[in-house]
């Protein structure tokens, strides 16, 4: 099949990429002219591992091309998807401008039926205002349907999450749109769940928030586990055994970041309070949230008393492991925090700098690896749980500090072991 994917952004890139993958034709659309033409040359401007690869192979077999003339992405389509951005305003509401524009471009555009299909994560009813839209500009008489198709990929497995996902959620409003959808996800195998456009929007919501929930959730608990002198990555084993409940996505740490879970769980609170329902469970989650860098750098002034002058080493920068994503990344605040304390923050991450310095500037000192990051610092903070990390050599890390504080925001390290070492180390609910 033909399918126009406009927005290259992360999800638009591995959305056209894995189309390309499963056979299909993909044309991105994106008015970046710089981003489409670096494209076209193969030059993937984001961090996502096996992405370059699988863009260049397709560029290759030109079942996947690039360009920033909407209507050659349109024409001839069966199935144009909306992978536009969809920031959240300062009300936490997202900003619609570039879905509603597109869906403006999209309608001038249409050729004969195609289904439109919003991908990116949009308050609930959007894909009626998107119809709406679309009749409005339309040439008359053009036929088309619009379909939800919310997707579920993380960052860093991006690929294999869209490939090889647990559900396709399909939102239809026609048999004809359902049948359109189910042709183009068949070579997925995967497991397809058919609904009313608005229950898979709220999917999507519910599905990321539920998911912050139970990271805010075992922090709590941490915090509990750390005034009663319980080991929370016990507790969550204990829990996780209850298939009900899971192990996945109950590591206690220094919170979610990225540009989904905050976004999301923001978004939903809205949605909620504009229909009248106050969703104040997902308030309780963004707070507890908000708090747990706090939390990190109290145990950071518990042990050194005075932070001025101090100077501080952080390992990670990124949200999460396998990605250089800085929104909303806990380490920017811990950062933030440590500066206004008028500390001395020496940074190292294995891919995140070069993004780091374009927020940060000079403000902090970048290493070019770990022991860089702890030498001569009085505390050494882990923020960021890089596989690297695992395989540190502890003993010359404790002889590059000043003193042997170490704060394990992911509880990556084993506090027997770096105690043992002579670590002064707190862990997070342990
Ligand atoms: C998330 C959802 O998982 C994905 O389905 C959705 O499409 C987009 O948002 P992503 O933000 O890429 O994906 O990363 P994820 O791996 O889910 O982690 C999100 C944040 O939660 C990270 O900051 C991570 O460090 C944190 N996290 C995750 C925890 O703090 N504890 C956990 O147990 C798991």
């Amino acid at each position: 099949m033909r399918i126009a994917v406009i927005g290259a952004g992360h999800v638009g890139l591995v959305t056209g990429a894995c189309l390309a993958e499963m056979g299909h034709t993909a044309v991105c659309v994106d008015n970046d002219q710089e981003k489409v033409s670096a494209l076209q040359r193969g030059q993937v401007g984001i961090y996502e591992p096996g992405l370059p690869e699988l863009v260049g192979k397709h560029l290759g077999t030109r079942q996947l091309s690039f360009t920033d003339q909407i209507a050659k992405g349109i024409l001839g389509s069966d199935v144009v998807f909306i992978c536009v951005g969809t920031p959240s305003l300062s009300n936490g509401a997202p900003d619609m401008t570039q879905v509603e524009a597109v869906s403006r471009e999209i309608a001038r555009h249409l050729d004969g039926y195609k289904v439109v299909a919003e991908k990116s994560t949009v308050p609930v009813n959007t894909s009626a205002r998107v119809e709406k839209t679309l009749r409005r500009h339309a040439p008359r008489g053009i036929e088309f349907d619009v379909a939800s198709v919310p997707e579920f990929l993380r960052e860093g497995t991006a690929i294999r999450d869209f490939l090889h996902p647990d559900r396709v959620v399909l939102g239809v409003q026609s048999p004809r749109a359902e049948a359109l959808l189910r042709r183009l996800f068949e070579p997925l195998g995967a497991p397809v769940l058919v609904t009313d456009i608005p229950s898979a929007e709220i999917i999507k919501h519910a599905s990321n928030s539920f998911l912050a929930l139970k990271i805010s959730y075992i922090n709590a608990v941490a915090a509990l586990c750390e005034s009663v002198g319980a080991d929370v990555v016990k507790v969550a084993e204990g829990m996780g055994l209850d298939p009900r409940i899971g192990r996945a996505y109950l590591n206690a740490g220094v919170g979610y970041g990225g540009s989904c879970f905050p976004k999301d769980v923001a978004a939903f609170v809205q949605m909620a309070e504009e229909t009248g329902d106050n969703f104040g469970l997902l308030k309780e989650v963004a707070r507890i949230n908000q708090e747990q860098p706090r939390r990190l750098v109290k145990k950071l002034r518990d042990a050194l008393w005075v932070l001025r002058g101090k100077t501080v080493g952080v390992l990670g920068l990124s949200y999460k492991p396998d990605t250089d994503d800085l929104r909303n990344a806990p380490a920017l605040e811990v950062i933030a925090l440590l500066q206004e304390e008028g500390a001395i923050v020496q940074v190292y991450d294995p891919v995140a700098v070069p993004a780091a310095r374009h927020l940060l500037g000079e403000s902090v000192r970048y290493c070019d690896d770990p022991y860089a990051a702890a030498q001569g610092a009085d505390a050494l903070l882990l923020i960021t749980e890089w596989s690297e990390f695992r395989s540190l050599d502890l003993d010359r890390l404790k002889q590059a500090l000043h003193l042997p504080v170490f704060i394990d925001g992911r509880n990556l390290f084993d506090p027997q072991e770096m105690r043992a070492r002579g670590f002064e180390y707190h862990g997070t609910g342990r």
